[in-house]
Parts: structure tokens; C-alpha cells; sequence
């Protein structure tokens, strides 16, 4: 079965990331076409990046970087729900990115971000670093907004219009992320 893994991109104490990767997997619990796990980059304790020998040139890390680059193998797509740090993507979803090379490739990434102004700047950043990295980024988005989509800036409220566009958006990643299995089988076979 297809696994996708919906990552938390913040990881500061009293953020709203959680709340919104709730929402996202309580949506993903309700199909049966994959399976879904959240990832809190929180609970992996990523030192700021130190690896000597970088991931792409099979630089491993120390246990936390290992455990990191494991649970980033184990799955075939991810969903990002990214904040937006002053018009940037937040610095600790960038580094953990940093963190894994091949582990990205031939895989499917929807993103979730949000934000005072939905959190389009990071959107668009993280959608240039899939680029690099082989990550197929399918073209929805969900896009949230802390006016409209949060009561008081502080609990996570959405519309049901956001309840459709995630469930486009799940529709879409999936299909990307079975589709490329082959390729990503290809890759390991002429590895081996
Ligand atoms: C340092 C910082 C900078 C921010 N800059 C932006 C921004 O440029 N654009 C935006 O839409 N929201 C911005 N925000 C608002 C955050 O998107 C909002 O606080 C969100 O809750 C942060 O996610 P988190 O709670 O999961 O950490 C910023 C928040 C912080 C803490």
C-alpha cells in the first residue's frame, strides 16, 4: 500500500502545525487507497546541519540524522504543511529537508501551508526545492489563512472549501506517488 507521510513543518513551542496536520490526516483516515502517518520534525531533535560528508554524496549524520533519513525512506509521497516565516519557508522544515537526498526522489508532495497571507511565499520555495530534488509536487494547493481559517489567529477553524481542495489534493499525490513506483524500483534495482 502507498504510504504518505503528512510532515509538520514547524517546531516551536504553541505552534499551530498540529492542528493543521490533524486536519489533514483526519481527511487521509477517511480513504483507503493509502496510508497516512504524521511526522512531527519536532520529535526528531535535527541538530542545524553538520554533516561533513553531505547526504548526496552518502554522508549519513549522526542517530538523529539517520532516524530522520529512515523515516523519510518509509514513505512513497509526503504532504508539507509548511507556515510562512517572514515570506520564507521555516527555517527547521529547510534544514530537515537538507538533511536527505535520495530519500526525496521519484516520490509525490502535496503542500499544506498557512500563514497571515496563506503562506504562499513558502509554498512557492518549498515547490523549487522539490524541484531539485526529484520530488513531484502536484499542482493544487492548499493555501490557509490565519484571519479566515483560525478563530482568534489561534484555533484551527477552516472552511469546507479548504475540505475539498485537501481532498484534491490528497487525490492528486496519491496517484503520484503510486505512479512513480516503478520508477523509484527502477532506481533501486540499478543501484543494487
Ligand atoms: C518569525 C515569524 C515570521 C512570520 N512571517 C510571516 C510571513 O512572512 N507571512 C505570513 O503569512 N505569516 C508569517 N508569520 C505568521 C506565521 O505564519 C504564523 O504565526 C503561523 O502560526 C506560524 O506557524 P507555526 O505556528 O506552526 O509556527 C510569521 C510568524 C513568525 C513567528
Amino acid at each position: 500500500m502507498t504510504k504518505i507521510g503528512i510532515i509538520i513543518g514547524s517546531t516551536r513551542p504553541g505552534r499551530l502545525g498540529p492542528q493543521v496536520a490533524g486536519w489533514v490526516h483526519d481527511a487521509a483516515a477517511r480513504r483507503s487507497d493509502a496510508e497516512f502517518a504524521v511526522v512531527d520534525l519536532a520529535e526528531f531533535r535535527l541538530p542545524l546541519f553538520d554533516q561533513a560528508v553531505p547526504p548526496a554524496m552518502g554522508g549519513t549524520g549522526g542517530p538523529e540524522a539517520q532516524a530522520w533519513a529512515r523515516t523519510v525512506d518509509a514513505f512513497d509521497g509526503f504532504v508539507f504543511v509548511t507556515p510562512e516565516y517572514n515570506n520564507q519557508l521555516p527555517a527547521a522544515l529547510k534544514n530537515a529537508i537538507d538533511f536527505v537526498c535520495a530519500g526525496w526522489a521519484d516520490k509525490a508532495a502535496g503542500i499544506v501551508s498557512y500563514g497571515g497571507a496563506g503562506g504562499t511565499g513558502s509554498a512557492a520555495q518549498l515547490r523549487q526545492l522539490c524541484g531539485l530534488l526529484g520530488l513531484a509536487d502536484v499542482p493544487g494547493q492548499v493555501s490557509l489563512h490565519l484571519a479566515t481559517d483560525f478563530a482568534d489567529f489561534a484555533v484551527f477553524a477552516p472552511s469546507r472549501s479548504r475540505a475539498r481542495a485537501l481532498d484534491a489534493l490528497l487525490d492528486h499525490v496519491v496517484a503520484w506517488a503510486s505512479a512513480l513506483q516503478p520508477v523509484r524500483s527502477a532506481r533501486t534495482a540499478s543501484v543494487a
